[in-house]
């Protein structure tokens, strides 16, 4: 089934993942919210699906610019008929195609997308045009998928690391990897 499908049907997939994977978003809030930016910081969702956590992130730090994307229109169009208090900009836009000028983001986060990419290393390489020089780029994901961003995000960036997620229980636990480069 194509992904595009899968996901046509935003509503139904806020209401399990908003459930199954609360404590990923937790997560992923929190580090992002730790990551010590200054206020009017550029922060992008990649592959955002219906936007909890540029949602969550832009009532926890709502001096930050906040933007997400997304390639499914209908997960984006559910995106924008949340509250958001005007605080996050979605788009529809495919991550190795993105909406946006070069070098506009301190902070880039991804959380359970790109195992869907169809280009990941096109992903990657505009993933790191649109960060600013010294912004960061976190993808969490499965294990598993990560190698092949990995190795893309290591031809593109000057440092990258993989490292477990602790994210409490299992199966997330198990899981759960993030890859953080510095552009
Ligand atoms: C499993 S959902 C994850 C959504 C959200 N980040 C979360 O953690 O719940 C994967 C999302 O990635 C999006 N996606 C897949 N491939 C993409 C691509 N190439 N560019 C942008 N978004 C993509 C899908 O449309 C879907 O909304």
């Amino acid at each position: 089934m194509q992904a595009a499908h899968v996901f046509a049907n935003a509503e139904r997939y806020d209401r399990h993942a908003g459930r199954l994977a609360a404590r990923l978003y937790a997560k992923v809030v929190a580090d992002a919210a730790a990551a010590g930016l200054p206020d009017g910081a550029r922060v992008l969702d990649a592959g955002t699906g219906p936007g909890r956590i540029p949602r969550d992130l832009a009532m926890v730090r709502p001096t930050w610019t906040i933007d997400a994307v997304d390639r499914e229109p209908r997960m984006i169009d559910f995106a924008r008929r949340q509250d958001t208090r005007g605080r996050v900009t979605f788009a529809v836009g495919d991550v190795a195609a993105l909406p946006y000028p070069d070098e506009t983001f301190d902070l880039i986060v991804s959380s359970i997308s790109q195992h869907h990419w169809g280009d990941v290393e096109g992903g990657i390489r505009d993933l790191r045009r649109v960060l600013r020089p010294g912004g960061r780029l976190w993808i969490y994901d499965a294990r598993w998928a990560l190698r092949r961003a990995v190795r893309a995000a290591e031809r593109t960036f000057d440092s990258v690391r993989k490292e477990p997620v602790a994210v409490g229980h299992w199966p997330l636990s198990l899981l759960v990897s993030r890859l953080s480069a510095r552009a």
